[in-house]
Order: structure tokens, then C-alpha cells, then sequence
């Protein structure tokens, strides 16, 4: 991989959440843009090994520490980016509109809205230091969801993040205790752009979200 130029942090405006404070909001900036610095960081680093065309084998245990580190701070990068994407200010509803494509996939993938949901939520109480994701499969429109651990574990690829819940406990600990993350939870189910995630779906999941994928099991 060549060193292509760096990232940029992206800028959010989401002071005035419900439930999740701005003081919570400036400090997951920051840990964001920690991250964006890493990626940043050991790209360029990777870049020098690899100056003389290969990678020697007195190399190898920095240049394999680094490129597993990448892995963390790439995917904690990313993934802040798709967080904050999915929240909104002045949000007043919970839930995706009728007639959304994001709740036809829900349906078709679960049964019901609700049972996607309680399955969501399940996944961001479980214990460990992580996230829930909802991805659609962009083969066939299908929705899951799946527990990331850290940054880089679980993530299925070529999978599409949908709606993305950071569950790392920096993300609520200064408004609620350790053992209150289910009602962080509810307070960013009030703050998703539920339009930001509409628009994530694929062309795939917003033609054929009504039919049944054929015995794929996905
Ligand atoms: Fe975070």
C-alpha cells in the first residue's frame, strides 16, 4: 500500500443532542480525532518500510506491528465517522418513517421492525468494549446486525454500515454510569437520522427489499 495523502477530521455539528451532552459530544471529537492521527501516523510509516520496494525480514515485527495497529486505528476512524453521521439534532421520532426502505429491509430480514430492533439493542448491551452495527448485505438488501469488537473485530466485509452505535464507554460516561449503557442507548435511539441512514442503503436493498432472497440463509 502506498502512502496516499492523509486524512482530514471531519467536522460535526451535533451540540444539542437529547440525553448524550455536548461535553460527552467534545470529547468523543477529540478521542475521533486521535484516531484520524493514528491512521495518518502509521500509514506514512508503513509508506517508509516500503521505500525500497519490499519489506526485509529484519523489518518484519515493526512493520507487522504497525499494519496490525492500522487495522484499530483505520476501523475506530471510520467508524466514528459513520457514528456521529447517524445522529442528528431536533430529532423527534425514534424510529425510520413508514414506507422507508430502511423499514421494508427491517421486515423482510426480521420479521418485524420491532424484532430488528430488540436485536440492535441486545447487541449494544452486550458486555465488552465495542459496537453494534447494523450492515445491509449490498447482494441481496438483507439487514444483521453484529457486535464489533474494539474497532476491527467483526466487521463482515463488503457489508455496508448502516446505522453504526458506538457502545465503548466513552461514549456516555460522563453522563451515565458504567452500568447505565441501556439508557444511553434509548437517548441515541432520540438523536438518529434515521434520512442519514436511508441514504446509506444501497440500490439493491431500495428495489428488492420486498421480495424474499432465496435460500442464501444470509
Ligand atoms: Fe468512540
Amino acid at each position: 500500500m502506498g502512502f496516499n495523502g492523509s486524512y482530514t477530521a471531519r467536522q460535526f455539528d451535533l451540540s444539542g443532542l437529547k440525553g448524550i451532552s455536548d461535553e460527552t459530544l467534545e470529547m468523543h471529537f477529540k478521542l475521533y480525532e486521535g484516531y484520524v492521527k493514528e491512521t495518518n501516523k502509521l500509514t506514512e510509516k508503513i509508506a517508509e518500510f516500503l521505500k525500497d520496494g519490499r519489506v526485509d525480514q529484519e523489518e518484519m515485527p515493526a512493520y507487522s506491528e504497525l499494519t496490525r495497529r492500522l487495522g484499530f486505528e483505520y476501523n475506530g476512524m471510520v467508524l466514528h465517522e459513520y457514528y456521529f453521521g447517524n445522529m442528528k439534532k431536533g430529532s423527534t421520532t425514534t424510529d425510520p418513517d413508514k414506507g422507508s426502505n430502511f423499514l421494508k429491509a427491517a421486515e423482510t430480514s426480521f420479521g418485524s421492525y420491532d424484532v430488528w430492533k430488540a436485536d440492535f439493542v441486545s447487541v449494544g448491551k452486550m458486555r465488552g468494549v465495542g459496537w453494534a452495527i447494523c450492515y445491509e448485505n449490498p447482494a441481496n438488501g438483507r439487514l444483521s446486525n453484529h457486535w464489533i469488537t474494539l474497532h476491527e473485530v467483526g466487521n463482515v466485509s463488503g457489508f455496508n454500515p448502516v446505522l453504526v452505535m458506538d457502545v465503548w464507554e466513552h461514549a456516555f460516561l460522563l453522563d451515565y454510569k458504567p452500568a447505565e449503557r441501556p439508557k444511553y442507548i434509548e437517548a441515541f435511539f432520540s438523536n438518529i437520522d434515521w434520512q442519514a441512514c436511508e441514504q446509506r442503503l444501497t440500490a439493491a436493498t431500495q428495489t428488492s427489499s420486498g421480495q424474499q432472497a432465496a435460500g442464501s440463509g444470509q
